[in-house]
């Protein structure tokens, strides 16, 4: 079967929830992925930034191979030898008390939020059925019912109502101000992404996390901060929030925990938030089970060990410096942090993620003009002098 064979059999059978480039993938490994007719491509999207380790990493692979053959799943309702094993590791790594795991990231957002409730009504002592979280415009925490009934993106939300607005007061993103006037006696938290990824890699102004954090130790408010796509590396540091040097109260993180073998997420918090939570108030069936919990421990592990997060700061810095060095009026900014780039144009991106899709590289558009770069950690410099000569070339022609 070629391309258009699996394109039309997908379009019969699937939902058109999605609208991916017609790039049918059959393997990977690093950065690169291949087709089923057997073309190379430089991945510059690393799924969303969920195999920032790089494609079947082997040691990754290694660990979730051995798993698979001893126990993949008990449930909660027995222990594994895994879990324990990863909640150490979270803690070692990251200095929070607690690791509550999950599977996708917009479990691991819903849980934040019941924790943050919890801890109004029980610790804050709110009234029943009035805890407020301040969520940010452009804000992207996930698909929920919940989740899409606090975003200002009517793909996301429309249609989807009813909502639940007036528990997530919305303040624009960056905006000090504005945040502080949506706080009532009912704020149990304050939700922000510390850079917008699905909002096109948009970076607060300087100083933003900070007065957030203050904002929250004045008023008795949870600092929730969604690292699901900014964590882990990809934007050159462990997390993003460490740019200002904040200590959120609840950490969610997703994605790159698992190395892209598995769903894998999850919140941090330190104990006196984390143990609101009682047995049986939440969970699910596989989360926190012993596969889940073998991969992340070797996925992080990969991550330091292969100094990944230093790399992703160091090629970051100069694929953004390159890029920039490009001279065409297409180009109105390049912004980004880490190896995780916003190219932002002043005509829509799409038609040149296609033509660069042709060329053997794939990114992906968001919010009609930008094009959204965030290649595996493992990228090289050669690597990204093509990739970069390869968009230089596209960007030249006239797509409209
Ligand atoms: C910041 C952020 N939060 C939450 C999510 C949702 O994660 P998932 O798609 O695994 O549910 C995403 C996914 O892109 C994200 O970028």
């Amino acid at each position: 079967m070629k391309t258009q064979d699996y394109i039309a059999i997908e379009n019969e059978y699937g939902a058109h929830n999605y609208h991916p480039l017609d790039v049918v993938v059959e393997r990977a490994e690093g950065c690169f992925v291949y087709d089923v007719e057997g073309k190379k491509y430089l991945d510059c999207l690393a799924a969303y930034s969920a195999v920032n380790q790089g494609h079947c990493h082997p040691k990754i692979k290694e660990a979730f191979l051995e798993q698979v053959n001893k126990v993949t799943l008990t449930s909660r309702a027995f222990r594994n030898d895994k879990l324990p094993m990863l909640y150490k590791k979270m803690h070692e790594l990251t200095g929070y008390d607690m690791f509550l795991p999950m599977n996708s990231g917009a479990e691991a957002v819903e849980t934040a939020i019941k924790l943050a409730r919890r801890w109004g009504y029980d610790v804050k002592g709110v009234e029943k059925d009035k805890a407020e979280i301040i969520v940010a415009t452009g804000n992207f925490h996930g698909r929920t019912t919940t989740i899409v009934g606090f975003s200002d993106d009517p793909d996301s939300y429309y249609g989807y109502g009813p909502y639940c607005k007036e528990a997530f007061p919305m303040h624009e993103y960056g905006n000090i101000e504005d945040l502080k006037s949506k706080i009532s006696k009912n704020t149990v938290g304050i939700l922000i992404e510390p850079i917008q990824g699905e909002g096109g890699v948009v970076i607060p102004p300087e100083g933003y996390l900070k007065a957030v954090e203050q904002i929250c130790r004045e008023n008795n408010i949870l600092f929730i901060c969604d690292e699901i796509q900014s964590g882990l590396g990809r934007a050159g540091k462990l997390f993003a929030h460490y740019y200002e040097g904040v200590r959120p109260d609840i950490v969610i993180v997703g994605k790159a925990l698992s190395g892209g073998f598995y769903p894998v997420s999850g919140v941090l918090a330190d104990k006196h938030i984390m143990l609101v939570i009682k047995p049986g108030q939440h969970g699910s069936t596989f989360g926190g089970n012993p596969l889940a919990a073998a991969v992340a421990i070797r996925a992080l592990d990969v991550l330091i060990e292969e100094k990944m997060i230093e790399r992703s700061a160091e090629m970051g810095e100069y694929f953004i410096n390159k890029l920039r060095a490009i001279n065409n009026p297409k180009i109105k900014m390049v912004r980004g942090r880490g190896l995780w780039i916003g190219l932002v144009l002043n005509t829509k991106a799409r038609p040149y993620c296609v033509r660069l899709m042709e060329e053997g590289m794939l990114c992906k558009d968001t919010h009609e003009t930008i094009i959204r770069i965030a290649p595996p950690l493992v990228i090289t410099k050669e690597e990204i002098d093509w990739a970069v000569a390869t968009i230089e070339k596209v960007l030249n022609e006239n797509l409209g």
